[in-house]
């Protein structure tokens, strides 16, 4: 994810696309500008008192000394105690403004749960549960319920803004309205373990009538498979792979990702590769060789099984 450094890559947090991003970047332009002005205006004194006090030939001994000078210690201290002030007030009000608290009635409940390493995504109004594809309508309040059921994660989607910790035991929020469609990357920013840098997720953001038809495809039961992905589904019932993921109507495993629509995924493994049979074959093969740490183990599938599941999952659409 080197685009996290570009100006306006994938993951620049200087392009702002969202109510809080854009508080976020008003704040850290109060801060450069008062950082700013302090540089000026202290490289101009340090230059003024380099001149006028310099050694000049013929003067002997020390300089006079200035102590306890009841004006010059009154304004370094109360230069500083303003310059934090002008940082602090609009720092909190963006920090309240952002919590679950300030989210409107009609704001989308998105709820975030962090794994390693991979993210879930549960809209519990919509019945719809899905893993590191999240999609947004445009223009509508979403809160964020970031729930961590194993260790502390960091969610951050920096173009929508962020980033806050999804910590075990304790339900952190963020309110923000994404306010352009488009693509946004996102990573963990917690350091979470083996496969920490392999925790990216993407938010599509789009109209609000291609979210409700991606909502309604979602909220659908998996259509039945045909040809190698009925073998691929008849591989599946059998395997262990039912302990951990629920396709529903097929498994009700709860320790992995969702399944139901992995086909309608644009990538798999938490944002590493794209969802096709190229991709897909391998990680079924040996999860682990593929991505350090990751739980679903090598199950020894042959490359006919590999390949009859991988058929299987692209069907689920
Ligand atoms: Cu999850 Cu780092």
């Amino acid at each position: 994810m080197a685009g996290g450094c570009a100006f306006d890559g994938p993951m620049s947090t200087l392009v702002a696309r969202s109510d809080l991003n854009r508080s976020i970047l008003s704040v850290y332009s109060i801060i450069t500008w008062a950082c700013a002005i302090i540089a000026v205006v202290v490289s101009v004194v340090l230059g003024i008192i380099l001149l006028r006090f310099r050694e000049r030939p013929g003067a002997d001994g020390l300089p006079r000394q200035v102590l306890g000078h009841t004006a010059l210690e009154l304004a370094w201290t109360v230069a500083p105690a303003l310059v934090l002030l002008v940082i602090a007030i609009p720092t909190i009000q963006v920090v309240f403004r952002t919590q679950g608290a300030a989210a409107p009635p009609n704001a989308l409940q998105v709820t975030v749960r962090a794994w390693q390493w991979w993210w879930e995504f549960r809209y519990p109004d919509l019945d719809v549960v899905t893993a590191n594809e999240l999609h947004l309508p445009v223009g509508r309040p979403v809160i964020f319920t970031l729930d961590g059921p194993d260790v502390i994660h960091s969610f951050w989607v920096p173009q929508l803004g962020g980033k806050r910790d999804v910590v075990p035991g304790r339900l952190n929020r963020i309110t923000l309205t994404p306010e352009r469609a488009g693509e946004y990357w996102g990573q963990c920013a917690e350091f979470c373990g083996a496969s920490h840098a392999n925790m990216g997720l993407r938010v599509i953001v789009e109209e609000p009538a291609a979210f409700d038809r991606w909502v309604a495809a979602q909220a659908a039961p998996p259509p039945e498979p045909e040809g190698p992905a009925a073998e691929g589904k008849a591989i599946y019932t059998r395997s262990a792979c039912v302990g951990c993921h629920t396709i529903r109507g097929v498994s009700a495993g709860v320790l992995g990702p969702d399944l139901t629509h992995f086909g309608s995924r644009t990538l798999f493994g938490a944002g590493l590769w794209p969802t096709d049979p190229e991709h897909l074959v391998p990680w079924l093969k040996d999860p682990p060789a593929l991505k350090p740490g990751a739980k679903m183990p090598n199950l020894g599938l042959t490359d006919a099984e590999a390949g009859a599941l991988a058929a299987y999952l692209m069907s689920l659409e």
